[in-house]
């Protein structure tokens, strides 16, 4: 059986034409996901129903021939599944109930867990099933860093003001829910890789707000930690890391956890992004706002990219998600432009 062009990169082979997919493929800026949206009543509600979150993961695919689909969930589903509450308001993002003291830390009890999550691996294995061989399937969880963050904090934040001085005034507890989050973490995608995920994301959004000593008590040991975990388990399932923002902190990024290869996020110069992929293959990292843009700035970006990275192990890829505001055919003006 040949290998999909994506795990071909993941293995560490440089392709004629890199594997492409993007953050966020299925979104707002579809109007096909918009229509099973709407139908869908809340966000979390399509989450949780594997016809549906089927369907909007294949939408991108279907329309673009991605060498990659990447499961419909959110990396709030795992908070969700260890019972905290979860709601997604108009315009202000995610909304959970924080968690202000160590003693509500919840507790990782699997049958539960899994047992709330089970659509979720329903989807992925629904999604498996209306793929090609070509195609792979990307599982995903966040990191325990960023989605501590939304579990302290309550939502989205500017400062990180709570995560960091629970961290920092004590330390213990904060290792408790980073263990927490480890046990939660290692089930899901595990989870995952048995109903068909073939490749597995750790999404750490924010471990750019982490200066050295937090960066290393939450970003790196809870993923190393889950590296290794998933390592045991399933010994040849890839694991891309991606420490947004983690900037000079990103090579002791990825020789301290393991990761199989490094997501980069649009801040990362060309130069320093090679110098990473003499370690491992890289991923990234078109600012979305040049495919909002379009046209010879596209363009232009595009080819930067692939002067300096295609003649390695590369996935294309955008830095950040895609944005609800860009135009569809700017996307298949990017896939006509990389696969050249
Ligand atoms: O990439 C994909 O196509 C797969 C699906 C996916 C979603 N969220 C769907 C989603 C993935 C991989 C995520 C990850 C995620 N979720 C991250 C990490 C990546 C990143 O963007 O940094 C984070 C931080 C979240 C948390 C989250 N989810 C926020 C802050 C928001 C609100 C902001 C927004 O864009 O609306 C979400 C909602 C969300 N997750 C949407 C989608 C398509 C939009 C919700 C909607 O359709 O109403």
């Amino acid at each position: 059986m040949t290998r999909s062009p994506l795990l071909r990169a993941l293995a560490g082979e440089a392709l004629d034409t890199p594997p492409i997919w993007l953050m966020r493929q299925a979104g707002r800026y579809l109007p096909e996901y918009r229509a099973i949206r709407a139908k869908a009543g809340g966000f979390v509600d399509l989450c949780l129903s594997p016809e549906l979150a089927a369907e909007v993961t294949l939408q991108p695919i279907r329309r673009y021939g991605f060498d990659a689909a990447i499961l419909f969930s959110d990396i709030l589903m795992v908070p969700w599944g260890l019972g905290r509450s979860l709601r997604f308001d108009e315009g202000r993002g995610p909304i959970l109930e924080p968690i202000v003291e160590r003693s509500e830390i919840p507790v990782f009890d699997p049958d539960s867990f899994h047992a709330a999550l089970a659509p979720v691996y329903e989807t992925v294995s629904r999604v498996r099933a209306g793929l090609g061989p070509e195609t792979a399937l990307i599982g995903f969880a966040g990191a325990p860093w960023t989605v501590a963050s939304y579990m302290v904090e309550g939502g989205s934040s500017r400062d990180f003001a709570t995560l960091k001085l629970w961290a920092y005034r004590d330390p213990e507890g904060f290792g408790v829910l980073m263990d927490t989050l480890v046990d939660a973490t290692v089930g899901y995608l595990d989870r995952q890789i048995q109903a068909g995920a073939q490749v597995v994301k750790l999404f750490d959004s924010w471990a750019g707000a982490a200066p050295e000593v937090l960066f290393e008590r939450g970003v790196v040991r809870p993923t190393a930690a889950i590296v290794q975990r998933l390592a045991a388990l399933h010994p040849t399932i890839p694991v891309i890391g991606f420490a947004r923002g983690a900037g000079a902190q990103t090579r002791a990024y990825g020789s301290a956890t393991g990761v199989t290869a490094l997501a980069l996020d649009s801040g990362i110069p060309l130069a320093m992004a090679c110098a990473l992929q003499a370690e491992r293959p890289v991923q990234g990292n078109l600012d979305p706002m040049a495919l909002v843009a379009g046209g010879d700035a596209l363009a232009m970006e595009v080819d930067r990219i692939l002067e300096a990275l295609a003649g390695g192990p590369f996935i294309f890829n955008l830095g950040h998600g895609i944005v609800p505001q860009t135009p569809p055919e700017h996307v298949a003006a990017l896939v006509a432009r990389v696969r050249g």
